[in-house]
C-alpha cells in the first residue's frame, strides 16, 4: 500500500462507470469485511452488496431528495455496499453468535466459552440498560469495519468512497431492511476513478499541533 499517496489523496467523487471490480478482488474484499472484529464479537451487521445496475439504481433513486447528488457516484461505482446494523440484540442473535463460536472452537475449553458468554451478556446489559446506547455502540463497530474495508480496498487498488448523504428511512424502505431488525448506517461506493475528473488541489487537514498531545 502506498501510504504517501493515501495521505495526500482526496476521496473519489467521480467513478469510471465503465470499469468493474474483478470478481476475485471483490471476493477478497468481502472476505476481509467478514473478518473485521467487533466488540464482544457481537457481529451486528448485514451488508447488501449491489453490483448490478438494477441494484445500484434501487439505491441511487432512494437516497432521499436532498441527497440525490450521491446517486451518480453510486451508479458509476462498480459496486455499492449498504452497511446495515442491528437495532437491538435479540436472544436469537446472541445464541447464533455463541453457536458459531462453539462450532468454530473459538474456546477449546467449554468452561471458558461459558464464562465468555456470561461476560458478553453482562456487557450487553450494560450497553442496553446502563449506557442505553446499544444501537449507537453497534454502529461504532460498523464504522470500524468501514474504515478497515477502505484500507483493504486501497491495498487491492480499488477506490472506496463512504457516503453518509442518504436518508436512512428511505433506504431502509427501498430494501425492506427494518423488517430484518437492521437499519442502514453508512454506504460504501467501490470502483475506479474517472481520471478525467480527478481533483488536483491539495487536501486540507489540521496541523499536527491541533491534533496530537504527547506525554
Ligand atoms: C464517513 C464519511 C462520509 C462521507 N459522505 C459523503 C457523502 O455522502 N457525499 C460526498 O460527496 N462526500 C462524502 N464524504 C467525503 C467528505 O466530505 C470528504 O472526505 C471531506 O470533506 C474531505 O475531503 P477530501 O476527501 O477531498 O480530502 C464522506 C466522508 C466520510 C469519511
Amino acid at each position: 500500500m502506498d501510504l504517501d499517496k493515501l495521505m495526500t489523496k482526496h476521496l473519489t467523487r467521480y467513478f469510471d462507470g465503465s470499469r468493474t471490480i474483478p470478481e476475485e478482488t471483490l471476493q477478497q474484499l468481502l472476505k476481509f469485511l467478514r473478518s473485521a472484529p467487533t466488540s464482544v464479537n457481537v457481529q451486528p451487521n448485514h451488508f447488501y452488496v449491489l453490483g448490478t445496475d438494477e441494484g445500484k439504481r434501487q439505491l441511487a433513486e432512494n437516497l432521499g431528495e436532498r441527497f440525490a447528488d450521491n446517486g451518480e457516484k453510486i451508479m458509476n461505482a462498480s459496486h455499492a455496499i449498504i452497511m446495515t446494523t442491528r437495532v437491538d440484540v435479540p436472544d436469537e442473535h446472541l445464541e447464533a453468535v455463541f453457536d458459531k463460536e462453539r462450532a468454530d472452537s473459538r474456546f477449546p475449553d467449554p468452561a471458558k466459552q461459558s464464562h465468555w458468554e456470561s461476560m458478553t451478556r453482562d456487557f450487553l446489559n450494560l450497553r442496553n440498560y446502563g449506557y442505553k446506547d446499544l444501537n449507537h455502540w453497534m454502529e461504532k463497530q460498523t464504522y470500524m469495519a468501514l474504515g478497515m474495508t477502505m484500507m483493504a480496498a486501497a491495498e487491492l487498488g480499488v477506490e472506496a468512497m463512504p457516503l453518509e448523504g442518504f436518508d436512512p428511512a428511505s433506504v431502509d424502505k427501498a430494501f425492506a431492511i427494518r423488517e430484518t431488525g437492521h437499519t442502514t448506517t453508512v454506504l460504501l461506493a467501490l470502483g475506479y476513478p474517472d481520471t478525467t475528473k480527478a481533483y488536483t488541489t491539495p487536501i486540507s487537514r489540521f496541523e499536527p499541533g491541533r491534533l496530537f498531545t504527547f506525554a
